[in-house]
């Protein structure tokens, strides 16, 4: 059951998870974008949201909608290295989602007070992260490295790790990734395609993100 908190509080990995059964993907490519779409997202339900650095214009959009949209809970995803972790912090990114795991994003999320879902795809990656103290992880790319089954089989040897399955999943089988009991929250890009961002249709994306927060297992 999604539990909601204090928007304005330090997070737990957990407390991000647990928030929605989605997190947003979102790639921005115009900052006049940012607020808007949160806005929208926020009417649909759905408050954790991830911006990803992929774009020049990411870190101005996370500041944008920390500054406008205090209801949002804004943070950063694509987060590669220390120096990203820092940039995300500064601009206001309350946690910060990384494609993989590395020592270094490790300690500048712990450093800068940020929860860290680390992206992994392996049991080598799992036990990486886990010896640096994560065990709320994102499993990406999911359905690419081995989806459902691959979850099944993590829950025996790891059965006291959560995961956030993102990549390839869609509002049509996030339902059976949510049945899963390793399972907390689904990240997926379905909620903000790129054409409603560009073409600003932010009533398509609030239908989007109203359809994804009612997801149950
Ligand atoms: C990503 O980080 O790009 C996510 O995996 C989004 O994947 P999706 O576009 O398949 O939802």
């Amino acid at each position: 059951m999604a539990v909601k908190v204090d928007a304005a509080a330090t997070l737990t990995a957990l407390q991000v998870m647990r928030d929605a059964p989605v997190i947003p993907v979102i790639v921005l490519t115009d900052v006049a974008h940012a607020v808007p779409l949160a806005r929208a997202l926020l009417a649909g339900g759905i408050r954790m949201l991830e911006v990803t650095l992929r774009t020049p214009q990411a870190l101005a959009c996370i500041e944008a909608i920390a500054r406008d949209v205090p209801e949002a809970v804004i943070g950063a995803g694509t987060a590669r290295s220390a120096a990203d972790v820092q940039a995300c912090a500064m601009a206001g990114a309350r946690f910060i989602v990384s494609p993989g795991y590395t020592h270094a994003v490790g300690t500048a999320c712990r450093d800068a007070r940020l929860p860290l879902l680390p992206g992994v795809a392996t049991g080598s990656e799992i036990m990486a992260a886990q010896e640096d103290g994560c065990t709320e992880l994102k499993f990406f790319p999911a359905l690419q490295a081995g989806g459902l089954a691959m979850l099944k089989a993590w829950n025996g040897p790891f059965g006291d790790v959560v995961f956030c399955p993102t990549g390839g999943i869609t509002v049509e089988t996030a339902p059976q990734f949510l049945a899963l009991p390793n399972v907390k929250v689904c990240g997926g890009s379905w909620l903000t395609p790129a054409d409603a961002v560009v073409g600003k249709d932010w009533a398509r994306i609030t239908q989007l993100a109203r359809e994804a927060s009612r997801l149950r297992a």
